[in-house]
This record gives structure tokens, C-alpha cells and sequence, in this order.
């Protein structure tokens, strides 16, 4: 029985013959299929759960199961320690993959979680904004906080709509300099501002994207402004609880929808709300565009927590091209035995006897 195991190397290879910009479409499609039509009340997605510290560093590691009941079911394991970054040059986020069959409970493949997070991030904003976003031309895009998700954000939007340039800002100025640079690939104007200059981002914005690492009990990140007509946001740093980005006066007076409402609830910008203030969550919407496009005249906000089905299909899509394009590798990894009810018999017989001998003279008996 064997495993899959898709090495760093084989997703260099997927992401190298199916492109930047393919993979990205192809996994906002599989997504919003997959929210439109999965049967999620009757699905097993518990809200997140884990371990979470203040020492060394503030951190946690969570795990985000899904069971479908269509025989897989996905783990994603995701640590979450901002001063990797600064401290170990390593990403706030990193995170594993797995999937396992729920017939036997054999692990059918193991995968890197950290690049399926970032990409499944930027897409799920992408199909929030396409329902709930203003339907203009020429839009402006706000982003605050320029790390690793603020790429995909403005990757997977620049894929649905017409973004005609970005706005940046960073507490970290070097961080807003240099996304130009990390999503160069988009061709697409980016101008980074200071602290000074973020109300005249904010009021700018026809899209924006709060994606920082700001420490729980810290935010909102501003104050209320005065939007655009239609502004839509998408906060993607809030999760993880008492970590607000965005001010509860604008969330009250925006119509709101969570990915995932009972763990918004807990970790999400609706930890501020009262459940009867918030609105429909995505899946609900995608399933009624008309009434999402109703509310795009107004201020629209999407709370980003992490949706563990949005994993699921994530990693089914490259366990997917792994399979068509032979990648991986198999490997025997549980040690199963040749008779189920005794757990030695995975071992040949002579190295059954072998080990017992060893251990009758390590004990000097
Ligand atoms: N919603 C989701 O599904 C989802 C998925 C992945 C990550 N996240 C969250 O998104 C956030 C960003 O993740 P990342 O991987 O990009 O982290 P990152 O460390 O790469 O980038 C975060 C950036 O935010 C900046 N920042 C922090 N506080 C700020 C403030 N007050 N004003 C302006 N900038 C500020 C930091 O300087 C840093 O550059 C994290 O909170 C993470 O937990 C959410």
C-alpha cells in the first residue's frame, strides 16, 4: 500500500508546465464549482483548532480537517508564526497536506500546504470579489500588508477583474516596495505609500485586501473612512481570535459574508458582530448570484478565515496533475502488516526473529 508523495520538486514541475496564471484559473474555477454545488451542511468541517502560544514566539499550529463523504477526506496542518519572516527568513505561514481515504483511513498523498494556502487564498477573495465587487472598469486595488498573501490576492483578483492599478502599504516599507517586484508577472501598476498615505488608499480603493500579520488585540488597522461607492473588501488576516483589521463601525454598516460563519464567529472580523449583522456565507451566495449582486452597490466586506474545503480541492488539484503527469512519489509509509492483527508481521520473518534475538542479548538474558 502506498502513499503519494508530492515533493517540492514535482510542484516546481506542475507550476512550471501548467503556468502561473493556468493553475490560478483553474483552481478558481475548481473552487467556485465546488462551493456552488458541495452539500457542505452534510459534510464533516469542523471550525479550526490547535495549538496556540506566546512563547518563543506568538504562534500556532492548527489542523483543518474536511470529510466530504465522497470516500477522501483532506488535513491541512498550518503553522502561523509571524517573525519567521524577519527572524528565520522563513514564511508566516507554513503548512502540510494530507489525504487520506475514508473507507481504510490509509494517507493516500502528502503535499506541501503552504503554496495550495496562498494560491487558494487569493482565489476565494477573487470569486468573493467577482459576486460582491463593484462593476466598474479600471478598478483600483487596495492592499494592506505586503506579505506572501498580498501576491496571490493580487494575483487571483488581477484573473477576474479589470484592475487597473495597486495601491500598497506596509508598516514594513520595505515589504511595500518590493511587491512590485514579487508580482511584476501581472504587469500591472503598483505604487507603494507610507503610513501617511493609507486614508487616501483606503478612500482610493475600489478593492481592497487586508492581508497583515497585526498582533490579536492590536487592530483595527484604521479607523473608519469615506469609501468609494461599492468599495468591497476582503479581509484575509483576520483569524486567529481577538485579531481585528478593520474597524466594527465600517463592518456595521457593510453587508457581510464569511467563508465559514461558525469559525468567522470565533476568529474572524465577525468576532465583532452580533450573528443577526452578518450576512450569507460565500457558498449560500454562489448559489444565489442575484442576491450577491444586489448588495454591490453597497459596501460589501468578505471575512477571510481559511476554509478547510477550500484545502480539500486544493490539494485533490494537484494530487490531480500529479497523477496525469506521473509525478511523485510512491512511497510505503505506514507499516502495515501482512496479518492485520498482529502489528510485528509487517516485519520479514527472519528479521522478526532477528530483532527478538537482539533485544534477548541487549537485556543480557
Ligand atoms: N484567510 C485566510 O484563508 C488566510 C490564509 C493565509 C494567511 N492568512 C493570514 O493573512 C495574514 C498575512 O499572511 P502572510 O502570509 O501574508 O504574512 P506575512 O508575514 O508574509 O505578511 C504580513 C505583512 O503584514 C504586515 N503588517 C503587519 N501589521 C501591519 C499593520 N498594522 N499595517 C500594515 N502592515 C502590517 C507585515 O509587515 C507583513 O509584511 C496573516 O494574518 C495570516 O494568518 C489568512
Amino acid at each position: 500500500m502506498h502513499t503519494k508523495l508530492i515533493a517540492r520538486s514535482d510542484m516546481e514541475t506542475i507550476l512550471s508546465r501548467v503556468g502561473l496564471d493556468a493553475l490560478m484559473d483553474q483552481l478558481i474555477d475548481r473552487l467556485r464549482e465546488g462551493f456552488s454545488t458541495a452539500d457542505l451542511a452534510h459534510a464533516q468541517i469542523p471550525a479550526r483548532s490547535g495549538l496556540h502560544y506566546h512563547s518563543p514566539d506568538l504562534g500556532l499550529i492548527e489542523w483543518m480537517p474536511a470529510n466530504l463523504k465522497q470516500g477522501k477526506a483532506s488535513l491541512k496542518i498550518v503553522g502561523y508564526h509571524p517573525t519567521n519572516p524577519s527572524k528565520r527568513s522563513l514564511p508566516t505561514i507554513l503548512s502540510t497536506l494530507s489525504v487520506y481515504d475514508t473507507r481504510s483511513g490509509h494517507l493516500l498523498g502528502l503535499l506541501d500546504g503552504t503554496l495550495p494556502t496562498a494560491l487558494r487564498t487569493g482565489a476565494m477573495s477573487a470569486i468573493a470579489t467577482e459576486l460582491l465587487g463593484p462593476p466598474r472598469d479600471g478598478l483600483v486595488l487596495g492592499i494592506v500588508g505586503c506579505g506572501a498573501q498580498a501576491v496571490t490576492q493580487c494575483h487571483a483578483l488581477s484573473r477576474l477583474l479589470p484592475i487597473a492599478r495597486i495601491v500598497a502599504h506596509d508598516r514594513n516599507p520595505q515589504a511595500a516596495e518590493s511587491l512590485s517586484q514579487r508580482t511584476s508577472f501581472l504587469s500591472i501598476p503598483i505604487e507603494p505609500v507610507a503610513h501617511g498615505q493609507l486614508t487616501e488608499l483606503l478612500e482610493a480603493s475600489d478593492l481592497l485586501c487586508t492581508c497583515t500579520s497585526e498582533d490579536p488585540g492590536r487592530g483595527p488597522l484604521f479607523p473608519d473612512f469615506a469609501n468609494r461607492p461599492g468599495l468591497h473588501i476582503n479581509a484575509v488576516g483576520c483569524d486567529f481570535p481577538e485579531k481585528f483589521e478593520l474597524p466594527v463601525e465600517l463592518l456595521r454598516r457593510s453587508y457581510v459574508c464569511p467563508d465559514f460563519r461558525e469559525q468567522a464567529l470565533i476568529e474572524g472580523e465577525c468576532q465583532q458582530l452580533q450573528p443577526a449583522e452578518i450576512g450569507d456565507d460565500l457558498a449560500t451566495l454562489l448559489r444565489d448570484p442575484e442576491a450577491a449582486r444586489a448588495q454591490r452597490e453597497r459596501l460589501t466586506v468578505f471575512d477571510s478565515t481559511g476554509h478547510a474545503y477550500a484545502d480539500y480541492l486544493s490539494a485533490l488539484l494537484f494530487l490531480d496533475y500529479a497523477g496525469e503527469m506521473e509525478l511523485g512519489t510512491d512511497i510505503g509509509l505506514e507499516c502495515i502488516p501482512a496479518d492485520p492483527l498482529d502489528p510485528y508481521s509487517f516485519l520479514n520473518p527472519s528479521a522478526r526473529k532477528d530483532s527478538a534475538s537482539a533485544c534477548i542479548q541487549e537485556s543480557g538474558t
